[in-house]
């Protein structure tokens, strides 16, 4: 598979820990992010990363900020885009088994780099469920499609 890597400045400490672990699972990284501290806006690298993933250029994206929160914020707007923000193992895992979610994110200021790691992990290694979960899913594409 392949995985984005998006950043900005206040995600930027997780960025080496994440792309390791991806790596290690053998997965191909392209990283979109900033690659310095200087202030910017996350909802520019959420949008790189997003739309790489809607054109099939990847895969998957994991998005990364001081919280995760922006990044997800920026990334659910865009249609096909399934974006779970989370901060521990078992929604991590749900987000892909329930959700499907196509986009992790995650908040440098709220995790250390070897929760960050057990996330992507289980993140990457969970496959959704579909059945009932597949049902609510499509509602999700009603609710885009109708407003
Ligand atoms: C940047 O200071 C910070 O606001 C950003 O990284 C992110 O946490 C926003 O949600």
């Amino acid at each position: 598979m392949k995985y984005i890597i998006g950043n900005d400045h206040g995600g930027i400490d997780l960025v080496d820990s994440v792309e390791e672990k991806l790596l290690e699972l053998g997965h191909e990284v392209e990283k979109v992010g900033t690659f310095t501290k200087e202030s910017c806006d996350y909802s520019d690298f959420a949008k790189i990363a997003c739309e790489k993933v809607l054109n099939k250029e990847a895969d998957f994206a994991v998005l990364i900020c001081g919280t995760g929160i922006g990044m997800s914020l920026a990334a659910n707007k865009f249609k096909g885009i399934r974006a779970a923000c989370v901060s521990e193992t078992y929604s991590a895992k749900m987000s892909r088994a329930h959700n499907n979610s196509n986009v992790l994110c995650i908040g440098s200021r709220v995790i250390g780099s070897e929760v960050a790691k057990m996330i992507v992990e289980i993140f990457a290694t969970t496959e959704f469920e579909g059945g009932r979960h597949l049902k609510r899913v499509n509602k999700i594409k009603e609710i885009e499609e109708n407003n």
